[in-house]
């Protein structure tokens, strides 16, 4: 089956196409890098003839209130209604788990606009719900940066490796529409300044995690547990520590 990934080129895209390419359908990566710019509309009707699964996992460039509530809006009016025109009979998407309950990040606002309109269009569709990614940890701590400080809240967070978040939207491309929303996990619960902590030490990283109470995540000011997903959620394998091991040697510093 052909199926079209917006925002292939990307962190989760880049990994499933190369998952569903190995499972034999015809994968097409469609962003700007390969002409298709879901702002503007240009490319998307030509990449999307045939196609029976479009997945958007496209990000926005800019985390600002206003640009990503912008991006997020244009981009999936255009992606619907050139899935539409096309007859693309399932619309998947990748969203955050907790959107609906941490109002006072733009981002998160930007993510539940997105939703609505999949969720009012004709299109058929899936929405998958993730936790925060452990390669997200150092856009997190560098967010939440003050010196040589980190300011973090308490609030929990059940972060996943991006292989895992790839596997499950992988899953949910090749069923069959679920109209509804489908939430993963990782497999283990964590502070923020745990998470945060850990992933520091472990690259000999020699900021300082402190307790703070009225530190924002990305302009949320987070309480519990807001971004825990529901006891029914799938869980990813790979624990934090592991993902750790092979970033420690892979990877940048934070
Ligand atoms: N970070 C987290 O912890 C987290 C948690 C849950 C859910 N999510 C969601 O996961 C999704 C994917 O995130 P990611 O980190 O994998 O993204 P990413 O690595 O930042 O990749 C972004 C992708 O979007 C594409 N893109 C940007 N502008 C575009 C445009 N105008 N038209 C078409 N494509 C465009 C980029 O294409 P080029 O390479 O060609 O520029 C790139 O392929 C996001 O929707 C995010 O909300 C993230």
């Amino acid at each position: 089956m052909k199926i079209v990934i917006i925002g292939g080129t990307g962190l989760i895209g880049s990994k499933l196409v190369t998952r569903l390419s190995e499972q034999g359908h015809e994968v097409v990566s469609a962003s700007p890098s390969s002409g298709v710019d879901t702002l503007t509309g240009a490319g998307l009707a030509e990449v999307l003839v045939g196609a029976e699964v479009v997945v958007d996992v496209s990000n926005s460039p800019s985390f600002e209130d206003a640009a990503v509530l912008d991006f997020f809006t244009r981009a999936t009016t255009n992606i619907l209604a050139a899935e539409t025109a096309a007859g693309v009979g399932h619309h998947v998407a990748l969203s955050v788990v907790g959107t609906e309950r941490v109002t006072d990040s733009g981002y998160l606002r930007a993510k539940v606009a997105q939703e609505s309109l999949i969720k009012e269009s004709s299109v058929p569709y899936s929405i998958v719900h993730a936790t925060q990614f452990f390669e997200f940890f150092k856009a997190i701590a560098r967010q939440a940066t003050v010196g040589d400080e980190v300011h973090l809240s308490s609030a929990l967070i059940q972060p996943i490796a991006a292989e895992d978040v790839a596997s499950a939207v992988g899953r949910v491309t090749v069923g069959a529409p679920l109209n509804g929303t489908v939430e993963v996990g990782g497999p283990e619960i964590f502070s923020f300044t745990e998470f945060i902590a850990r992933g520091l030490k472990a690259h000999g990283d020699p900021r300082t995690v402190v307790e703070d109470p009225q530190a924002r995540y990305f302009g949320a000011l987070l309480r519990g547990s807001e971004l825990l997903p529901s006891e029914g959620a799938q869980r990813g394998e790979t624990p934090f520590d592991a993902w750790l091991d092979v970033d420690v040697v892979s990877g940048p510093k934070p």
